[in-house]
């Protein structure tokens, strides 16, 4: 069914934009992320589990690295050898996602934005990562927002809602008009912190802020966004 903006007209809540997170929305890079890392972590000498890479989702790459250097007892790093490490995991991170294919894009994803932007929604990228611009051109995704933000332009990580706010502002829709899509649960208390309506991609035993969980953005229509 085709659904556009003169067939579907929203009625709850007067939603007007979305706003997704990228690494586990859109996208599931975190399998590189938890590869690079681990390198890192096992050139140090140590290594660490799946499940504490869950903890990494949605932090920072320095913050990533001080959370690993910490679960390997590593203290005697300083901050140029920190900077060293996190660009080494970088430099691995980036070969890794040059390989990636339109193919890597999340199960209904690009049908999800797709729709949003024929029901007349604004669609915005939030995401912490550094590499958004690169990840967005290798998926030729990038036409299907109307604004991107990132690692890039942001000082303040999530929790904090400064990336999402950005977005926000760079749409020109109010915060409370908004939806974020969110994997971690740094991200849903970032929206939650700026005044946004959230949806839990993932499972709702973890993402328990969240306004609603489903498992993907396969998962997602446009009459459940409604009823937020
Ligand atoms: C996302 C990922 C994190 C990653 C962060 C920074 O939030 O979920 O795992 O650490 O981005 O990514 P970057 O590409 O800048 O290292
Ligand atoms: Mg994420």
């Amino acid at each position: 069914m085709i659904i556009n903006k003169a067939t579907y007209n929203f009625t709850a809540m007067n939603i007007k934009a979305c706003i997704f997170d990228l690494d586990g929305v859109i996208v599931d890079t975190a399998v590189y992320h938890y590869k690079a890392w681990k390198r890192l972590a096992n050139e140090m000498g140590f290594d660490f589990t799946e499940h504490q890479n869950e903890q990494l989702k949605g932090v920072s790459r320095m913050a990533s690295l001080e959370l690993i250097l910490g679960w390997g007892n590593v203290t005697n790093k300083t901050e140029a050898e920190k900077l060293e490490l996190a660009t080494r995991k970088n430099d691995w991170y980036t070969e890794m996602i040059g390989q990636m294919t339109p193919a890597e894009i999340l199960p209904g994803a690009r049908e999800f934005v797709q729709a949003c932007r024929d029901a007349g929604l604004k669609t915005a990228i939030g995401s912490a990562s550094k590499n958004t611009p690169t990840i967005l051109a290798k998926l030729e995704l990038l036409p299907l927002f109307d604004a991107v933000v990132d690692g890039n332009s942001v000082s303040t990580p999530k929790p904090d809602p400064e990336v999402f706010l950005k977005g926000a502002e760079e749409l020109n829709v109010e915060p409370s008009a908004c939806v974020v899509f969110e994997d971690a649960i740094a991200g849903i208390e970032a929206a939650i912190n700026g005044g946004m309506k959230t949806v839990g991609i993932g499972s709702p035993d973890m993402l328990t802020r969240a306004d609603m969980v489903v498992s993907g953005l396969d998962k997602m229509t446009l009459d459940i966004l409604d009823k937020l």
